[in-house]
């Protein structure tokens, strides 16, 4: 099979990249409107860009309606958000803060997860999540636009809070964090199976 993405339908393209590009990791993020209102939201196109200066990036695409989606908004007007990591018990609430609720809507509240004050942004952090990653806005890149087109979001990381329990030896207990990740469809992944491989030598 040989697929040329330009002649792809939206739809199609999203299904193909989103079954190509597996396992991702799945940033849960915390923003706040200029309503006051919380918003939280799962987003899967995320990875980290740079250690020093520490940056992870977020792709955005467009609501059903065509209009920003309101983590973008939030995060457009405030200038910060935070990254939460999503474990196996906060599964249901992560899926369930994904469906389009109106911009006046608590999101917290809706899924039943507890927001607490970050200490450098305005943006709340979730208390169950294991980790949550204070990040200030960077740059935004456009690619596009509506509805195909999307946004890039690239923040600073400039507080991590890890729950106790995880840290260990300056490393994260990759076998107690219990992330889960996203595939393709509707289907997510635990770590189960982990395998060490040394480095080849010289590295
Ligand atoms: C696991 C998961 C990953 C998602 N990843 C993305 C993503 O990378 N980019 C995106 O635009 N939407 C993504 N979505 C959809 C958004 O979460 C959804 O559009 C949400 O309603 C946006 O909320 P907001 O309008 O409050 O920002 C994802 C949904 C789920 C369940």
């Amino acid at each position: 099979m040989k697929i040329i993405p330009k002649y792809l339908s939206k739809r199609d393209s999203h299904e193909l990249f989103m079954g190509a590009i597996v396992p991702r990791p799945i940033a849960f993020v915390s923003t706040v409107g200029e309503d006051g209102i919380f918003n939280l939201a799962p987003f899967s196109c995320y990875t980290s860009l740079c250690l020093k200066p520490a940056l992870v990036g977020l792709q955005f695409g467009w609501k059903r309606s065509g209009e920003k989606k309101d983590t973008l908004r939030n995060i457009e007007f405030f200038k910060d958000f935070v990254v939460n990591v999503v474990d196996e018990t906060m599964a249901q609430a992560m899926n369930q803060a994904s469906a389009n609720y109106p911009s006046d809507v608590d999101e917290f509240k809706e899924v039943g997860l507890t927001p607490l004050k970050s200490d450098l942004v305005k943006a709340p952090r979730v208390a169950e999540s294991p980790i949550n990653m204070e990040c200030k806005l960077v740059q935004i890149m456009e690619f596009g636009n509506a509805p195909t087109g999307s946004r890039f979001v690239i923040g600073e990381v400039v507080l991590i809070h890890i729950k106790d329990e995880l840290w260990l030896n300056d490393h994260i207990i990759i076998s107690k964090l219990k992330a889960i990740g996203r595939l393709g469809e509707e289907l997510y992944c635990g770590i189960k199976d982990i395998f060490e491989m040394k480095a080849p030598e010289g590295l």
